[in-house]
Formats: structure tokens, sequence, C-alpha cells
């Protein structure tokens, strides 16, 4: 089984709205790619308008976060039904930005990924070791706690990005044999814990992807598309990243 792959961009706190014009040509872009699923991830304050601006084309947009309550006093928090409603199709959650910098356990993670469930979004779910705990051998016993964490239950639409948290930013990735080793190990696993349903969750690889690796890195097995960080910014090298899939 082959799923159809998703290229979604994460712009992170990058973005003003002098930024409508980049994603104006992503729009235009994704048009004539009718093979891949195209999403760009803008900050919370951009959300709407690009949502506005995306809205009849093949861009859908997505969220970076949010709180796992509805509603509530939880002061500068965003919540999944707040995105839906601002025109939102999906939401990353447990980046490794957020994992470090905000300490969101795997608990917490769960909590968002029903949260997104419950909003009717995609929740984008990320895993990913260290640079120390790859070199410790224990990559995939980190993934496979991390999966077993922050994984809601059911069939709920979900997609998992494996992006190792030192390929994040700096111009390294894993070997392509690498990927596949440890893409095919969440495979295992998500067809363990969702049964069938589990061979189509889509799973991402994110961390480095550029134009450049692009062909090299989505051609391995069960990489269902990738999550692009820097790259997604510029509408060129975002597009020539989806383009792979023709
Ligand atoms: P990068 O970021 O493509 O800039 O490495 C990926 C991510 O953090 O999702």
């Amino acid at each position: 089984m082959t799923n159809r792959p998703l290229v979604a961009g994460n712009w992170k706190m990058h973005g003003l709205k002098a930024s409508a014009g980049e994603l104006q040509k992503i729009i235009a872009g994704a048009q004539k790619l009718s093979h891949v699923d195209l999403m760009v991830c803008p900050p919370a304050t951009l959300l709407a308008d690009f949502a506005a601006a995306a809205r009849g084309s093949r861009l859908a947009i997505g969220g970076q976060d949010c709180h796992a309550l509805a509603a509530g006093a939880c002061t500068g928090d965003i919540s999944a039904e707040m995105l839906k409603d601002a025109g939102a199709q999906a939401v990353i959650v447990g980046h490794s930005e957020r994992r470090q910098h905000h300490n969101e356990t795997d608990a917490a993670v769960r909590a968002k990924a029903l949260a997104a469930g419950r909003a009717g979004l995609l929740a984008i779910v990320c895993v990913g070791e260290t640079r120390a705990q790859r070199d410790a051998g224990d990559a995939c016993s980190v993934v496979r706690a991390q999966l077993d964490g922050s994984l809601p239950g059911g069939a709920a639409d979900v997609a998992v990005a494996y992006e190792p948290v030192w390929a994040i930013g700096s111009g390294l990735t894993p070997t392509a044999h690498d990927i596949a080793d440890m893409h095919g190990f969440i495979r295992r696993h998500l067809a363990s814990y969702y049964g069938e349903a589990g061979r189509g969750t889509r799973i991402l690889y994110g961390g480095s992807v550029k134009p450049e690796n692009a062909k090299e890195l989505m051609a391995v097995e069960h990489v269902d598309g990738a999550l692009v960080g820097g790259a997604s910014l510029k509408a060129e090298e975002f597009l020539a990243i989806a383009g792979v899939y023709g």
C-alpha cells in the first residue's frame, strides 16, 4: 500500500503580513502538483488570512500547536477548535522545539492530539531522538516510547512526523538506510497500534529536507512525505521539494 504523500511546511516563528506574496506563489504552484497534498503551517497570527487566501485551492493550512482544552482560562494559548474556526485543517503537536523549550511531555502531546481529533483536525504528531540518544543506540526505543505516550487511541486522524532532533535546522540528515530502518519500525508499530488503519497513517520525514536531498529522502520506503522547516519559507524551495512527487 502506498499512501498519498503530504508535504507540510512548518514556518515556526517566521512570517509577517508581507509574507502573503510567498503564500500566493505556493498556492499557484500547488495547483500544478496533483500527486501530493500540500500544507503550510504559519504562525497563528497569519493563520486566518492564509486560510482565507488558500480556500478553494490545493493548499491546506495548519497550526503549529494547540491547547488540550477547547476553551478556558489559558492566557496565550490557542485551542484546536479555534484553529479549526480560523480555517485550519491540521495541527502539528509535539514538535521537538515544544518538547524541549516548553517541557511538553508525551502525555501532554497525546492530550493535544486528542484535542485535534475532537476539533476535526489532522494531528501531525512529531517524534525523534537526540544525537546522544542515537549515538547510544537508543533511537528506536526513544521513538517507541514517544509513540506509545503521544499517539491518541482509536482510528484518529493522525500523521506521524519522524524528526531527529539533531537533523532539525542543522543541514544534517540521517542516511537513507537509517531513515528506512526508523520508518519501517514506526510503520510496524502503527500497524500493531491501529491495526489495518495503521498502514494508511502517513509517516513524514522532517529535518533539513531541501530541494537537493528531497528526491533521495522521499524515495525511502515508508516515507509518505515531509515536514519542512526552513526550506518551506521560500515558495521556490518548498515547491521544488513537493515537486519530487510530480
Ligand atoms: P528544518 O526543520 O527543515 O528547518 O530542519 C524541520 C522542522 O523542524 O519541522
